[in-house]
């Protein structure tokens, strides 16, 4: 008697971790605008005649009444003994500024209750986001301290900018799902949106494309495709109150073993999409980009950066695309000339926020002692401090293009305080989450300064 009652306990036990948790790695990404999300989650699935699969979301208002539902798409991934399914919905309809509750539904399986909050629509909509790359499964020193803001209600979005879990197909992808179920708390809360890494490189970057969602043609949606077709996880740009923000691949520059053409093509959208984030400035006055590997380098010993420079000349200056040939595709005449206001990157694992800088000179704002009040050309932040394996590279400059450098371990804050004033913070997690740098951006037309003269 004693051993069916710990027969059935165990058949009981199993049957509710396999119902109620028996969905993982669920997160959520931005739709094409402020009336849609995508749900993302990754089944571990050996074989493909069984990945058929009947999986719903289901989402309302109301945590008792999830009353509209929209079924998933799956699509099977395999890269030797990795094998997984990804399932992506896309969730429409829904009303800016909301808070939505979800569910998923997987054959007899269902998720635990999650809950997300749209973006806001309106003019005065004053997000708040967080940033960083080089965040790994192992040592993720910031997932705490991004826990606690997200619970707290202070982060809208969060923008992870290459270099994820060390990496996604270790260990035939078990580390990818590990660092997955990591960052669910978060990621299933609020908008996770992502560029790649030269962690992402292996199998031409198909890891990282199966595991994230990110729609590629926000600016010219194609509605009538299926939500696996309108994805570009390397490019992909939105708008998010008073900003534009394209997130772009550093790494077409340096892995040509997977192709050239891609340099040019994303060159040409990036022209595409700044040219009409100019056309959208007064509604979007910011222009914000984010990429893995910074175009100046500060950090000693990387084979991308010219240690005599200090910068990554195949993406500020452009590369060659045969021998002897004028350098191409250069991004930072690009940048200067659509008057990006701002530019995070990662890969180098500190905080180095540098003085406006354009061709390896300085352009301080004269109308007061803040060199980012109406600076005179882009402002590059390196923000690769999350929690990468690797300990802290040395930090070295040649010049004095870096004005506050931090060893430690955070993740940049990005707060808008009005339609004209941004409020940067790095938090340090070695300081238990305070703030260890802190300035303000401030411009007063929709154009940044240079695009004035
Ligand atoms: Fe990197």
């Amino acid at each position: 008697m004693k051993l069916l009652s710990i027969l059935l306990l165990i058949i009981f036990c199993y049957c509710f971790v396999n119902i109620v948790y028996g969905i993982k790695q669920v997160h959520i990404s931005l739709g094409t605008d402020e009336t849609e999300m995508i749900v993302t989650w990754i089944k571990p699935n050996k074989h493909y005649y069984h990945s058929r699969f009947n999986a719903s979301v289901y989402y309302g208002k109301s945590k008792t009444s999830l009353n509209q539902t929209v079924k998933a798409k799956s699509k099977y991934f395999k890269d030797g003994k990795t094998r997984y399914t990804t399932f992506r919905a896309l969730m429409t309809k829904l009303k800016p500024g909301t808070k939505y509750y979800y569910r998923i539904k997987l054959d007899s399986k269902k998720s635990s209750l999650f809950k997300f909050k749209t973006m806001k629509n309106d003019e005065n909509f004053l997000p708040r986001f967080a940033i960083y790359g080089d965040l790994g499964y192992r040592n993720a020193k910031s997932m705490p301290y991004l826990k606690k803001d997200v619970h707290k209600n202070l982060i809208d979005v969060i923008f992870h900018i290459g270099d994820f879990a060390y990496d996604l197909n270790s260990k035939n992808g078990r580390i990818g799902h590990k660092f997955m179920k990591l960052i669910e708390p978060i990621a299933s809360k609020v908008p996770y949106m992502t560029c790649p890494g030269n962690h992402e490189r292996h199998d031409n970057f198909s890891h990282y494309d199966s595991r994230f969602s990110m729609i590629g043609d926000r600016s010219q949606p194609i509605h009538s495709d299926p939500i696996n077709k309108r994805l570009n996880n390397h490019f992909h740009s939105m708008t998010i109150g008073p900003a534009t923000i394209i997130l772009f691949s550093t790494e077409y520059y340096y892995y040509t073993k997977y192709g050239w053409q891609q340099i040019e093509h994303q060159y040409r959208w990036l022209e595409q999409e700044l040219k009409l984030a100019n056309e959208n400035r007064q509604k979007h006055p910011w222009i914000i980009v984010m990429g893995h590997r910074p175009f100046y380098c500060v950090k000693v010993v990387d084979r991308s950066c010219d240690n005599q420079t200090m910068e990554r000349k195949e993406i500020r200056q452009g590369i060659r695309m045969y021998e002897k040939g004028e350098r191409q595709y250069g991004l930072e005449d690009l940048f200067f000339k659509y008057g990006v206001d701002i530019q995070f990157y990662g890969h180098e694992h500190f905080y180095a926020r540098f003085f406006p800088i354009y061709k390896r000179k300085m352009y301080n704002g004269t109308k007061s002692n803040n060199p980012y009040d109406h600076p005179g050309a882009p402002i590059h932040i390196t923000t690769g401090s999350a929690g990468s394996v690797k300990s802290h590279p040395v930090f070295h400059q040649s010049d004095d293009w870096v004005t506050k450098y931090l060893a430690d371990y955070g993740y940049t804050r990005l707060m808008f305080e009005d339609k004209f004033r941004i409020r940067l913070q790095q938090i340090s997690v070695d300081q238990n989450g305070k703030a260890m740098d802190e300035i303000e951006i401030i411009k007063s037309s929709s154009k940044p300064n240079w695009m004035h003269g």
